[in-house]
């Protein structure tokens, strides 16, 4: 293929086999709690991707941009290298910024990537964890095969090599970062570097399992090479820390068949999200709860009216744009925590359930 595609193949490998060898030389893959399931996922994923879904939108683009636009073809052949890279980096990664965004804002998508977050443990194979359909549907691979068509494979195998080596060191748990944030002369540096591309412990972060350690925040740092986009639009945490646990919040374990295939396959277990027709009870209620708050204790009030465990998130809004509201206990005590969700000094009850109470008798 023209333009340098072929040996970013094995620089790709090259970034995977060494960060799974510093793995194993820390210990860190001996200690390893995965289960085969989570092996097939991330290892199983990793392989069709780059064998099969990622040559087959390669090709079938070339195919098609070849019958239909044949005077497009190496069109940015005789484009600088220098426009042409960053036009491709750029846009690549912003697209991929909207598209994981979108994965966690959309229940159809949320269901192809959860899998990523279901794992409770980093690695360098995490990168690949999704379901088929998530590489499939994902608009930057089918973006890749279209500068390729172009003739700026050199610039997609200088791209590839360089995101990969960004994504797969911030899924790792080489955290590469801890010790320059540590150190008092680079972290200053850390702290320009980190405004730019993604370090370990502000991806870790998205990884965590909620808001609650004062770390993580799973419905932010949705960044993939840059930083960039999600300080632009308003999903930036920088922590500079690592969550003690990863994963969700509330974790329906799901056979990797489903995980990896659905909607082809889905589950047989009617609780799940991948079951056939599955759908989020409304848990809100018309009562408030009374609760034993502890002083300076932090707590998330579910805002989205879905959780199992009511009047406190459970991770049911994953695949919502509705986040849960993060607050700390002023006092010791009981206190009215608002379940209906609308009230205006949310999280805590104002009564506006009368309101609704009354307007529903009135109706
Ligand atoms: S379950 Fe998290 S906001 Fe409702």
């Amino acid at each position: 293929m023209k333009g340098g595609l072929g040996i970013d193949a094995y620089l790709v490998l090259g970034i995977l086999v060494f960060f799974a060898l510093m793995e194993i030389i820390i210990g860190h893959l001996k200690n390893s709690k995965r289960t085969f399931s989570d092996w097939i996922q991330e290892a199983g994923g990793f392989f069709v991707l780059s064998l099969i879904i990622k040559p087959f939108i390669v090709i079938a683009t070339i195919g098609v941009g070849h019958n239909i636009f044949p005077q497009a073809q190496n069109a940015f052949a005789n484009v600088s290298l220098w426009i042409v890279f960053p036009l491709y980096i750029l846009v690549d990664d912003l697209m991929q910024y909207w598209y994981h965004r979108s994965g966690h804002e959309y229940e159809f998508l949320w269901k192809l990537h959860r899998s990523h977050h279901q794992a409770e443990e980093m690695g360098f194979f995490i990168s690949y964890r999704n379901a088929a359909l998530y590489y499939l549907l994902m608009p930057n691979i089918w973006y890749l095969a279209l500068i390729t068509f172009l003739g700026g494979g050199y610039a997609v195998a200088i791209g590839l090599v360089a995101k990969q080596l960004i994504i797969i060191g911030s899924h790792s748990t080489i955290k590469w970062d801890e010790p320059l944030y540590k150190n008092k002369f680079t972290s200053h540096l850390m702290k320009v570097v980190e405004r730019i591309i993604i370090a370990p412990a502000f991806h870790h972060g998205h990884h965590g399992r909620s808001r609650l350690d004062g770390i993580s925040d799973p419905n932010g740092n949705f960044g993939n090479m840059f930083s960039l986009w999600d300080q632009a639009f308003g999903s930036a945490v920088f922590s500079r820390q690592y969550p003690s646990e990863y994963g969700l919040l509330t974790d329906h374990k799901e056979n990797w068949q489903s995980s990896y295939l659905y909607p082809l396959i889905k589950s047989k277990d009617e609780n799940s999200l991948l079951s056939k027709g599955y759908k989020k009870i409304d848990t809100s209620s018309l009562e408030p709860a009374i609760i034993e708050l502890e002083k300076n204790k932090s707590y998330l009030w579910c805002q989205c009216g879905k959780s199992k465990n009511q009047p406190f998130c459970d991770g049911s809004h994953h695949g919502s744009k509705i986040k849960p509201l993060l607050f700390k206990a002023m006092r010791d005590g009981k206190t009215r925590l608002c379940n209906c969700k609308q009230s205006k000094t949310r999280p805590f009850c104002d009564n506006t359930h009368l309101e609704l109470i009354q307007n529903i008798e009135s109706d």
